[in-house]
């Protein structure tokens, strides 16, 4: 099952590579993949942050790390191999732990997971007890099983308002903590973890397109980014929420603050809308390749192993945020 025939691939792939790469290289690997997928039967999810090879050619689902989580959960196939980052594979495996969850790089981490540890979150207890804590799901299994519930940054402000106290810790990201407290009458307290690409980001690189292009620009932040940049852009959403804005609004020129996989994603789902480049990179993201996601179904490589009582503990973390998210 994939999700564009060859010749979309094909034109989704040519904006980005060259002609020969595309023949040469992509494609047989993309039939490869396919062809071991099914062999398999194997179930690849796509973050939205793949690139646009990893993305079009081989994933059977796409989204934002919410959306692929519940599909972790609800998914039969018998392996699930996740393109994304480390602490995306380990949610997969804490929803399916029967299932042989599998990355293709064991190295894609994230500097969001690596700013805090379980006996950071242990401190924070200990220091405001009674508390609970709501843990962006950016970080490791162990921090999760020290967690209240998770949270993504497509329903952080949701989780953190369906909390019963006046006071939540919110970890480990400071600057999604700012943009929650913007939109809270919660007390949050937080922890001072970044992510590496969003960080870089300034509220001046917005005004200064804004003032470039004139009130036509649209600019959609995610909120991994400053509050101050979050801001002065338009829409600031999780990477599926801003995916959907794209594709539910009527502006023509819009500038991404996000990851650059992304926007080459996005400009070729909707080529008659034009986007202002400005992009930064994942380093983590960019080590899964179509290479290693062919040998990791070839090898059944990295597989994901956690400890019983961590998936006992962070299930209950992960399946809370699951049934706020998507309660009916
Ligand atoms: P999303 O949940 O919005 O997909 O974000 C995950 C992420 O790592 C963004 O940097
Ligand atoms: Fe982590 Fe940032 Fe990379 Fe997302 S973009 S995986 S938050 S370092």
């Amino acid at each position: 099952m994939s999700l564009v025939t060859n010749d979309e691939l094909v034109s989704k792939l040519k904006p980005i590579f060259l002609d020969h790469e595309i023949e040469g290289r992509i494609l047989p690997l993309v039939a490869e993949i396919n062809r071991l997928k099914k062999e398999k039967n194997a179930v690849l999810l796509g973050h939205n942050y793949m690139t646009p090879d990893v993305f079009w050619g081989v994933s059977d689902i796409i989204g934002d790390s919410l959306y692929l989580s519940k599909m972790a959960k609800d998914t039969t196939a018998d392996i699930i191999l996740f393109n994304g980052v480390h602490f995306m594979a380990e949610t997969a495996k804490i929803l399916s732990p029967n299932k042989k969850v599998l990355i293709a790089d064991p190295k894609a981490g994230c500097s969001l997971a690596e700013s805090i540890t379980r006996e950071d979150v242990k401190k924070l207890k200990a220091q405001y007890p009674g508390v609970p804590v709501v843990t962006y799901v950016n970080c490791s299994a162990e921090v999760k099983a020290e967690t209240d519930v998770c949270c993504t940054s497509a329903n952080a402000v949701q989780i953190v308002n369906a909390m019963e106290t006046d006071t939540v810790i919110f970890l480990p990201d400071e600057y999604l903590a700012g943009n929650v407290r913007n939109n809270t009458t919660k007390k949050i307290i937080s922890h001072p973890g970044r992510c590496m690409v969003h960080e870089i980001y300034t509220p001046e690189d917005i005004q200064s397109a804004k003032r470039l292009f004139g009130g036509e620009l649209t600019v959609i932040s995610h909120p991994e980014c400053h509050e101050d940049v979050v801001k002065v852009s338009d829409f600031s959403g999780s990477t599926s929420q801003m995916i959907d804005f794209v594709k539910n609004s009527k502006t023509n020129k819009i500038m991404l603050v996000t990851e650059c996989s992304m926007g080459d994603n996005i400009k070729s789902e909707f080529p008659e809308k034009e986007f202002v480049s400005t992009c930064q990179t994942c380093p983590h993201m960019k080590k899964i390749t179509l290479e290693k996601v062919r040998d990791a179904l070839l090898y059944e490589q990295f597989e994901i192993f956690l400890d019983e009582e961590v998936i006992r503990l962070a299930q209950k973390s992960v399946n809370r945020m699951l049934e706020l998210s998507y309660k009916k």
